[in-house]
């Protein structure tokens, strides 16, 4: 592809977006005050009112780009509630239940699979360890699966016999990037049509070699951009929602014909998560 004849604004993007229904939290009781990876600092201070402006900001961008947004309300002492991805994996109208590794977050699965059976989804109680979209994405017809921090192995297991949908397990083996929806974004599921973008350094080499097969045409991002969480974004197949400060991964979207829009979720960092985890798809 010739870029050079082409101005950006001009270039045919060829994306079509799918308007996506989705749950998330306010992040009314977001604080840190414990640590369980390696971007919690709980002697760091958080302003809660600034995050929750900032999470503001992403409902508004989901709204304004259509998306059917709900939410779940938050619950005092569970900080971490707002990365809502974490709350269960969606599809087929059916809530497989988050058991949270740590006891921190434990209370949160079952107040997840609450709001799931009052909303009208058919909830599997989970028999392992596994925090939901975290961990697992679905593109194509393929459920890529997390392990290594949070999410049991035997989860992925529970969850391709639960969904009867394959499922490629790929396991993470830097700290900093524990979840799988810190180290892949799903630009577009549609079958046939599947695109991501990912960190190799993030994975063994058996799951590199894995996505490499699967995903020739891959958009492998810098560190620079993966530290800031940029890889933790969310698309409708067209629009791609990241960190603002992921000014790389900005440009290589676009170079794709999608169209990045950027929010500052600063404070949501804090926790160690960024746009994706404030992000539950719901799949009817
Ligand atoms: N503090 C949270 C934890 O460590 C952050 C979760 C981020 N969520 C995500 N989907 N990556 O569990």
């Amino acid at each position: 592809m010739s870029s050079i004849l082409l101005e950006p604004s001009s270039a045919p993007t060829g994306r079509v977006a799918t308007t996506r229904t989705v749950l998330m939290c306010r992040p009314e009781h977001f604080t840190v005050s414990y640590r369980i990876n390696p971007w919690m600092h709980p002697h760091v201070p958080t302003d809660t009112a600034l995050a929750v402006r900032q999470w503001e900001e992403l409902y508004r961008i989901y709204r304004d780009l259509g998306f059917e947004v709900h939410l779940v309300d938050p619950i005092p002492g569970l900080p971490d509630m707002v990365y809502a991805a974490n709350g269960g994996f969606v599809l087929d109208n059916i809530a497989y239940g988050a058991s949270f590794q740590y006891a921190e977050r434990q209370p949160e699965g079952p107040a997840y699979m609450e709001w799931f059976r009052a909303n009208g989804f058919d909830v599997a109680e989970p028999a392992n360890v596994n925090e939901g979209e975290g961990d697992f994405l679905l593109v194509g017809d393929v459920i890529l699966a997390g392990t290594g921090f949070r999410s049991a192995g035997d989860s992925h297991g529970e969850v391709a016999r639960l969904f009867g949908r394959e499922v490629l397990t790929l396991t993470l083996v830097d700290p900093a990037f524990y979840h799988l929806d810190t180290a892949i974004a799903v630009l577009d599921p549609t079958p046939g049509a599947e695109d991501i973008a990912y960190l190799p350094k993030a994975f063994d080499a058996a799951s590199r070699a894995a996505l490499e097969a699967r995903f020739p045409d891959a958009i492998l991002v810098s560190d620079e951009d993966a530290a800031v969480l940029g890889l933790n974004s969310f698309s409708d197949g067209a629009n791609v929602v990241i960190a603002s400060r992921a000014t790389g991964f900005e440009r290589q979207l676009r170079e794709r014909g999608y169209n990045p829009i950027g929010v500052d979720l600063s404070e949501l960092l804090l926790g160690g998560g960024g746009v994706k985890c404030c992000t539950l798809e719901l799949r009817r």
